[in-house]
C-alpha cells in the first residue's frame, strides 16, 4: 500500500499497475507485498471461486467483510465463506488483506488487526495465499505445495463445500462446524449450528446458541446414518465419514466436477443443500432438514408461536407484540415478543390492582420449560399461577399443573395430523382482556359462535343457490372454469369433513355441488404467486383437456386460500388398486392404463402451447373414473406453486424412488424426468407391488434390474409379472412393457424415448429392441438399504416354469425406437 503514497514511486506506478490489474483480472494468489483491498478481487484458477470484499444481500448499511463467493458460472451472488464475521469494515478501499510475517491479515480502516490466520508461522516470508479452485482459501509455503499452514476449509462459516469437512480434531480439540448468519444481511454468527456431538459419537447435531439439539442424524453405521439415509453416497454424490485417532470428521464429494453444490446452515435454523441450476439460472433447493420449519426449535423467540399453517411462520402470542420489527422483517425471529401491557405484579399502579387474567391457547405444542406439580383442579393450578409473580402461563390436565416461570419458548400451533394438542393458559394484565370473566366470555362465544353457524349456512345455501348461474356466466375465467367463493367450498365439502388424500400440494376433499355432481377439492398449500399470477396458471391448466387428464373444473382465490376444483373420479388412484386393491386389476386392463397416461403425458408435453412437465407421476397421481381410463392429476401445479416446488419435493421422502436421477445431480428439468418416473410407474404396473418395498427375508433385488436382466437374457418374461394375475397375460405386451420401462429408465436423458414414441410403441407403431440395463441401477444392486428393493422369492415359484416365447436375440439389433418399415 506504501507504494502507492510515496511520491518517489510514482513513476513505477505505471509499471505496477499493469501487475496489480493481473492480480485484480484472474490472478489467484497473494503474495510478498501484494495487498488486497477496495473492489479488487482474487479469482481461482479455474474460475469457480472469488475473494474480495463484498456487502451482504441487500443491506442498506455499509457493512463490509472479506470473503468467498462462487465465480461468474453462477449467476447469483452467492457467499460461501466470510472472514471477519463478526467485524464489519465500513469502507473497504482503505482496508488491506495482506500477509505480514507469515500470516495472513485483515486490516481495517485505522491500520488494526481485525482477523488473522493466528499462526506461530516458522516460514516468515516465504509464504503465499492461493484461491483453490475447489473453493478453499489455502494459506502455504511458496516453494512446496503440500506444506499447507493454514485453510479457509478447516474454518468454515456458514456453508460446507465438496472437499470441506466438518468434525474435530482429536488432539487440538479444533471442531469444523457449520453456523448460520444473523439473517440475509448479516454473517454474524447466528443462533443455528450443525457440528458434530462433542461427547464423541459419529452423530451430528443441529444446535440452537451451540447448547439445544433439535436435530440429529443419528449415528454413522459405516454407510448412512442411521436417522439420515438420505444423506449418502449415490452416483452423484460421494459421503463419507472418517474417524481415526488423530481426527474424525463428515466430507462430501460431487462426481461430476462440472455441478456445484453445497449444504447451509440457514439462518431457518434448517441444513439445506441446494444444486446451481445453469439453465434456469437459481439455486434449487434439494434437500433440508428438519422437513418442518416448527420443528427448529424456539425459532419464533420468547413469546414467539410457530405455525406451519401460517405464513410467515411466526407470529406473536395474544397480548405481546414484536421486540424488534426490522429483525423480523428479516426473517430473524430470536428476539421473539414483549408484553404490550405489563402484568400487576411488575406495575400495579397502572393495573388498578385488577387481578391479571388468562388467554387460552388451543391446540398448542407446549414449550418444554415448565414447573410440573399435582393440584386437584384447574382453579388451584390458575392461582398457583397467579401466587407466583414470575409464572407466564399454565396448563392443568388430569392432576397435573404445569407453570412456565421463564419465558416461553418454542410454543407451537399443532400441526394439522399431529393431534389435538394441549390448551396451554397464557397469563396478561386484565386490560388485556376486555371482558369481565373468562367464562362468560368462553359461553358467550360458543353460543354466538354457533348462532353464527347456523346463519351463515342458511346464507351460504341460499347464495349458492342464486349463485348457481351467475357463477357460470359471469364469473367463468375462461372456458367454462369457475370462479367458487371460499364460503360456498366449505359448505359443499361439508366444512372439508371428507378427505380424499393428500400430497405434496395440499389435501383433496370430496364435495357434491347442487345440481349433484360430485367434485373433488383440493386446498393448495404454500402457494406464493400473486393473485394475478394465479389466476393466469390456472386458467392456462383450465384450458388443458383431454381424456387421460384430470379436468380442472373451477378454483377459489380469497388472499391465502387457494383451491381447485377437479372433476370427482369414482375410482379413486391407481395406487389403491395395484398395491391394496381386493380385485386384481387385469392385464388389458393395466395395458390401457399403461398406454392412456402415456396419451396424457404425451399431450402435455407435445400438444400444449407450452410444455408442461408434470415433475410429480407416480401411482398416487393417477386417477381412475367409472370404466378405469386413467386420468393424470396434479399437473401444472408445479409450476402454479414456483420456486417452493422444491420445498415440496424435499419433503416427499416416498416420491424419490420415482426421481430421475438429474433431480439428485441438479440440472435443468426436462420433459424426459417425467419419462424416467413413468417407467419406473410401469414396472409397479407390471409387478403390482412398489418398487421400494422391503421384503421380510433378506433376500434384496433391485426389481427393474431384475427384470431387465430377465429381459436381456430372454428367460420366462411372465416370471416378473404380478403373481395375481397368474400368469394371464399377453407375452408380447408384457415384453414390450418391460422394454419401454427399461428404456425410460434411462441414466441419460437422450436415451429415454419421449412420451409420444412410448404411446406409438405401445400403439405398435413403433417396434423398440431390448434395453441395457441403465448403470445407476447397478449401483443400487449393491446397496441393500436403498430406496428400491424387490424379492426374488416372492417371484421364485413362477420363475421355474420355462417359456416358450422369448424373441430377444433377433430384437437386439434394431435401434432403441425405429419406425416399422
Ligand atoms: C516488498 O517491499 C519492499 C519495500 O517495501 C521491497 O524492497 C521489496 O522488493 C518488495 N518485495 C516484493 C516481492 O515486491
Ligand atoms: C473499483 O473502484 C474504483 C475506485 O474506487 C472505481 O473507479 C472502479 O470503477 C471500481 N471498479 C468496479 C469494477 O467496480
Ligand atoms: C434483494 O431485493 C430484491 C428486490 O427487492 C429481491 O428480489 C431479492 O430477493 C433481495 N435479495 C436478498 C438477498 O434479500
Ligand atoms: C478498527 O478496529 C478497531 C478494533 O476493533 C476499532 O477499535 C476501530 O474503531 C476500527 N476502526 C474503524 C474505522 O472502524
Ligand atoms: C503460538 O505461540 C503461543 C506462545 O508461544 C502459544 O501460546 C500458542 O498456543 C501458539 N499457537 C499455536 C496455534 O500454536
Ligand atoms: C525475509 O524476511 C527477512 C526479515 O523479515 C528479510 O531480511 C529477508 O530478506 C526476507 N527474505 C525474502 C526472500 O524476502
Ligand atoms: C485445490 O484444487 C484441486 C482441484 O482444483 C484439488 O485437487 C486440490 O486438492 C485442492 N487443494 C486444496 C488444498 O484444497
Ligand atoms: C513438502 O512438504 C511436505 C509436507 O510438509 C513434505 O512431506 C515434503 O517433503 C515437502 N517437499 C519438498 C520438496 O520439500
Ligand atoms: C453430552 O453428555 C452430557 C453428559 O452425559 C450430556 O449432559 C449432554 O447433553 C451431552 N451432549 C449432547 C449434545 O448430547
Ligand atoms: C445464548 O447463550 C448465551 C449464553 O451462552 C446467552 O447469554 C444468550 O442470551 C443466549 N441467546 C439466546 C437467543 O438464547
Ligand atoms: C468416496 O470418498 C472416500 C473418501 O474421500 C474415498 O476413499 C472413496 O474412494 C470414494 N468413493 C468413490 C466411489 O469414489
Ligand atoms: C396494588 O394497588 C391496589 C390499589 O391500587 C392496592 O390496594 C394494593 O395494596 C396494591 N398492592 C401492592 C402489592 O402494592
Amino acid at each position: 500500500m506504501d507504494v502507492w503514497k510515496n511520491p518517489l514511486l510514482v513513476p513505477c506506478f505505471f509499471l505496477c499497475f499493469s501487475f496489480q490489474t493481473n492480480l485484480s483480472l484472474g490472478g489467484d494468489t497473494i503474495s510478498g507485498n501484494q495487498t488486497l483491498s477496495g473492489n479488487r478481487t482474487i479469482v481461482s484458477a479455474g474460475g469457480n471461486f472469488v475473494l474480495g470484499f463484498f456487502k451482504p444481500g441487500n443491506s442498506s448499511r455499509s457493512n463490509h467483510y472479506l470473503g468467498i463467493w462462487y465465480g461468474e458460472k453462477v449467476s447469483v451472488q452467492t457467499e460461501v465463506w466470510v472472514a471477519n464475521r463478526n467485524d464489519p469494515i465500513s469502507d473497504p478501499s482503505s482496508a488491506e488483506l495482506k500477509l505480514l510475517d507469515g500470516n495472513l491479515v485483515l486490516l481495517n480502516e485505522s491500520r488494526v488487526i481485525i482477523w488473522s490466520t493466528n499462526l506461530n508461522s516458522t516460514v516468515s516470508n516465504s509464504t503465499i495465499a492461493v484461491m483453490n479452485d475447489t473453493g478453499n482459501f489455502v494459506l502455504r509455503d511458496a516453494s512446496n505445495e503440500s506444506k499447507i499452514l493454514w485453510q479457509s476449509f478447516d474454518h468454515p462459516t456458514h456453508t460446507w463445500l465438496p472437499g470441506g469437512k466438518l468434525g474435530r480434531n482429536k488432539k487440538t480439540h479444533v471442531t469444523q462446524l457449520m453456523t448460520s448468519w444473523k439473517n440475509s444481511e448479516d454473517p454474524a454468527e447466528g443462533l443455528f449450528s450443525l457440528e458434530e456431538d462433542p461427547n464423541g459419537t459419529s452423530q451430528y447435531f443441529i444446535l440452537r446458541n451451540r447448547t439445544k439439539s433439535f436435530w440429529t442424524s443419528g449415528p454413522w453405521n459405516g454407510q448412512i446414518f442411521s436417522l439420515e439415509p438420505e444423506m449418502r453416497t449415490t452416483y452423484a454424490y460421494n459421503f463419507s465419514y472418517v474417524s481415526n485417532d488423530d481426527e474424525s470428521y463428515f466430507t462430501y464429494s460431487v462426481y461430476d466436477p462440472t455441478i456445484f453444490s453445497r449444504f447451509i446452515m440457514d439462518t431457518s435454523g434448517q441444513i439445506k443443500q441446494l444444486t446451481w441450476l445453469p439453465n434456469s439460472k437459481e439455486w434449487n433447493l434439494f434437500w433440508s432438514q428438519p422437513r418442518q420449519q416448527c420443528e427448529v426449535y424456539a425459532l419464533c423467540g420468547a413469546f414467539g408461536v410457530c405455525s406451519e399453517n401460517s405464513l410467515p411462520f411466526c407470529n406473536c402470542l395474544y397480548g405481546f407484540e414484536v421486540k424488534s420489527q426490522s429483525e423480523w422483517e428479516l426473517n430473524d425471529y430470536s428476539s421473539g415478543c414483549k408484553r404490550k401491557t405489563l402484568l400487576r405484579c411488575e406495575n400495579n399502579a397502572s393495573s388498578n390492582g385488577a387481578e391479571d387474567k388468562f388467554w387460552a391457547f388451543f391446540s398448542a405444542g407446549l414449550p418444554d420449560n415448565s414447573l410440573e406439580m399435582s393440584l386437584e383442579s384447574d382453579a388451584a393450578c390458575k392461582s398457583a399461577c397467579l401466587n407466583n409473580c414470575s409464572c407466564n402461563a399454565y396448563a392443568y390436565s388430569g392432576g397435573n399443573c404445569s407453570i412456565w416461570t421463564e419465558d416461553l419458548l418454542n410454543l407451537r400451533q399443532a400441526a394439522d395430523g399431529e393431534g389435538t394438542g394441549s390448551t396451554i393458559y397464557i397469563r396478561l394484565a386484565a386490560s388485556e382482556l376486555l371482558s369481565k370473566s373468562n367464562g362468560k366470555k368462553t359461553v358467550i362465544g360458543v353460543v354466538v359462535g354457533s348462532v353464527g353457524v347456523i346463519l351463515l349456512l342458511g346464507l351460504g345455501f341460499l347464495v349458492i343457490w342464486r349463485r348457481r348461474r351467475s357463477v357460470v356466466s359471469a364469473k367463468a375465467v375462461k372456458g367454462s372454469l369457475m370462479a367458487f367463493l371460499y364460503k360456498d367450498l366449505q359448505i359443499v365439502t361439508k366444512n372439508f369433513s371428507e378427505k380424499l388424500g393428500g400430497g405434496g400440494f395440499g389435501s383433496v376433499f370430496k364435495g357434491t355441488l347442487p345440481d349433484s355432481t360430485v367434485i373433488a377439492v383440493k386446498k393448495l398449500e404454500s402457494i406464493s404467486q400473486g393473485e394475478k399470477q394465479f389466476r393466469t396458471e390456472v386458467s392456462t391448466i383450465g384450458t388443458i383437456q383431454h381424456v387421460n387428464l384430470v379436468r380442472l373444473r373451477g378454483f377459489c382465490s380469497e388472499g391465502t386460500k387457494k383451491v381447485l376444483v377437479y372433476d370427482y373420479m369414482p375410482n379413486g388412484s391407481l395406487d389403491t388398486h395395484l398395491f391394496h386393491g381386493k380385485e386384481v386389476l387385469g392385464w388389458k386392463t393395466r395395458f390401457q392404463i399403461a398406454l392412456g397416461i402415456a396419451r396424457g403425458l404425451a399431450y402435455l408435453h407435445e400438444k400444449c402451447r407450452d410444455c408442461i412437465i408434470h415433475c410429480d407421476i407416480k401411482p398416487e397421481n393417477i386417477l381412475l373414473d367409472a370404466d378405469f381410463c386413467p386420468k393424470v392429476a396434479d399437473f401444472g401445479l408445479a409450476k402454479l406453486v414456483g420456486r417452493d416446488f422444491s420445498r415440496v419435493l424435499t419433503t416427499m421422502r416416498g416420491t424419490r424412488g420415482y426421481l430421475a436421477p438429474e433431480w439428485i445431480s441438479g440440472v435443468a428439468i426436462t420433459a424426459k424426468a417425467d419419462v424416467y418416473s413413468f417407467g419406473m410407474m410401469l414396472f409397479e404396473l407390471i409387478s403390482g407391488r412398489r418398487n421400494s418395498k422391503q421384503s421380510e427375508d433378506g433376500k434384496i433385488r433391485f426389481f427393474p434390474t431384475w427384470a431387465a436382466s430377465k429381459l436381456d437374457a430372454g428367460e420366462d418374461i411372465l416370471s416378473i409379472l404380478d403373481s395375481k394375475l397368474e400368469r394371464n397375460a399377453d407375452v408380447e405386451e408384457v415384453m414390450k412393457i418391460c422394454r419401454v420401462a427399461c428404456w425410460c429408465i434411462q441414466d441419460d436423458e437422450i436415451h429415454r424415448p419421449t412420451m409420444g414414441q412410448v404411446v406409438q410403441i405401445l400403439e405398435g407403431l413403433l417396434e423398440v429392441n431390448a434395453p441395457p440395463i441403465p448403470r445407476s441401477l447397478q449401483v443400487y444392486v449393491d446397496t441393500p438399504e436403498d430406496i428400491i428393493f424387490f424379492t426374488e422369492s416372492s417371484t421364485s415359484q413362477s420363475s421355474k416354469v420355462q417359456s416358450n416365447v422369448s424373441t430377444p436375440s433377433q430384437a437386439k439389433s434394431t435401434t432403441s425406437a425405429s419406425a416399422k418399415p
